[in-house]
């Protein structure tokens, strides 16, 4: 049977092709299971498509090729900040001095590595202005967990007891809300007012002795800064609750406002997203949380401290901390991307990165004005939301368009989020892209909405140039089955 999700490599297997040949074993005597518990032992053979290895790097090389990514062209997926990153970062991270570690090193002899998460924590406490940052959480939405565990700790050590309730904006990513459940708090839900902003007066009313915290996206998700932020701040500490800032847009405020001076206790910081690894795809993340002092002695252990006087690094496990959220050190390739990126980049660099960020979302919007409903258009920073109302209402909805703009090669903005915009399409253009790619993604939105007006019901159909045509989305959430299994080739 034709395996259809993969088609190539499975059809092309033939018994006995081999893409390496290693030399026969010369010291026979060694016997190499004998560490290996028995029940770990394969019985036998796991079957595998058998291949030569340039049909596997062809293979590979065609599914690259097939799928998007930010190396081919445009990605202005809102919230994920797909950014173009720098090359020499994956380079650096590749050096076996860093790739080759094993995270069961002795110490010493890992004292760069332990260096650059040392320099890299004291690089973030600058750009957030924080006392304190963990590099373990793997996330944005572990550093969400962790950030909720972290006011836990806090109000358990103040023996804050009816502390239950987290009030979140109704625009929050959903990860938000699910982080609050999982760690064992509710949900209160403050409505937006018709700025796009939180609304103060109803958030007055909201809080009271249970609310344990806050968390607020800022920039929020509609790419607006939430003005104001003191004001918030000071009516959740008011009931000695914490203000937790999801920093998964930072890259619109970088290196001009950093979130201590907004008031937050603690935030989380996408490194694959503002930091140069790109978001999206389920890859591997980072997700650092930054603290001030209230809650620098809960943070996960251990921590990687320096003893200037040995000039050595060392690790060290603080005695009220949360414990440890992931093994080792966190996902280090990323945090040495990051590290990178920061360096090379610089204080001035890193101004450049929001101020231009701002600058192009800000650019596409004007665009778009007169062809898209644009809600919330007051004070854009680094995205914005448009509204297709005005094409449903013509039999195209939102997802149409969507799907249309991967006919002109270009992945899709996020549709359907924030909630509080029907219909939205949230634009992120990011500042690597040039002028000229900004142009033409708005000709191609201008010239979707002309084929809306004209009623071209192949629009419909759309996308009609891709690898793979429309997708039953609901049967592949529902159903979901990327996994090959022996009998399928059989
Ligand atoms: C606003 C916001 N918060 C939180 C997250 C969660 O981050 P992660 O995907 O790293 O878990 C995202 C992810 O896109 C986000 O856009």
């Amino acid at each position: 049977m034709i395996n259809t999700l993969n088609p190539l490599i499975f059809t092309k297997s033939k018994k006995n092709r081999q893409g390496f040949k290693l030399p026969e074993v010369e010291f026979q005597d060694i016997e190499l299971n004998e560490f290996i518990p028995d029940n770990f032992l394969r019985k036998k053979n796991p079957n595998l498509p058998e291949l030569t290895e340039f049909q596997v790097v062809r293979h590979y090389t065609n599914l690259s090729v097939k799928n998007h990514h930010v190396d081919k062209d445009f990605y202005p997926l809102g919230s994920c900040t797909m950014k173009y990153n720098p090359k020499i970062n994956d380079y650096i991270a590749g050096l076996p001095g860093f790739s080759l570690l094993h995270p069961n090193q002795p110490l010493e002899s890992v004292q760069g590595a332990l260096k650059l998460y040392y320099e890299l924590e004291r690089m973030l406490i600058e750009i957030t202005g924080f006392k304190a940052v963990s590099l373990q959480p793997s996330a944005g939405s572990q550093g969400e967990m962790v950030g909720l565990l972290l006011m836990k700790a806090y109000h358990r050590k103040k023996k804050n007891k009816d502390k239950s309730i987290i009030i979140i904006p109704e625009t929050a990513h959903g990860t938000n809300p699910a982080s609050v459940i999982m760690s064992g708090y509710q949900v209160r839900q403050v409505k937006s007012d018709n700025r796009g902003r939180v609304d103060i007066e109803h958030l007055n009313e909201l809080v009271d002795d249970s609310v344990a915290g806050m968390m607020l996206t800022q920039p929020n998700t509609l790419g607006l800064f939430e003005d104001h932020i003191e004001k918030i701040t000071s009516i959740i500490h008011s009931v000695d609750g914490l203000m937790y800032m999801d920093g998964a847009n930072l890259n619109a405020l970088v290196g001009i406002v950093k979130p201590d001076d907004m008031g937050f206790d603690i935030m989380h910081i996408n490194l694959h997203k503002t930091f140069s690894t790109p978001h999206g795809g389920g890859g591997p993340g980072s997700g650092p949380v930054g603290v001030n002092e209230k809650l620098v002695d809960f943070l996960p252990f251990p921590t990687v401290e320096y003893d200037k006087k040995n000039k050595n690094y060392f690790l060290h496990y603080n005695k009220d901390s949360i414990g440890r959220i992931h093994s080792f050190f966190g996902n280090f390739g990323i945090l040495v991307r990051a590290y990178v990126y920061i360096l090379s980049l610089g204080n001035k660099g890193l101004k450049e990165v929001s101020t231009n960020a701002v600058l192009n979302a800000n650019y596409l919007k004007y665009l778009l004005k007169d062809h898209y409903d644009v809600p919330f258009s007051d004070g854009t920073l680094h995205e914005f939301v448009i509204s297709a109302v005005k094409q449903k209402k013509k039999g195209y909805k939102a997802l149409v368009i969507a799907k249309k703009i991967l006919d002109y090669g270009f992945h899709s903005p996020t549709v359907y989020f924030p909630i509080n915009v029907e219909e939205s399409i949230m634009i992120e253009p990011t500042e690597t892209e040039s002028r000229e790619t900004i142009e033409k993604f708005a000709d191609t939105l201008i010239q979707i909405n002309k084929s809306i007006d004209m009623d071209d019901e192949s629009l419909l159909e759309a996308p009609l140039n891709t690898p793979v045509r429309k997708l039953n989305e609901t049967k592949a959430n529902r159903e979901l089955n990327v996994r090959w299994k022996d009998e399928v080739q059989s």
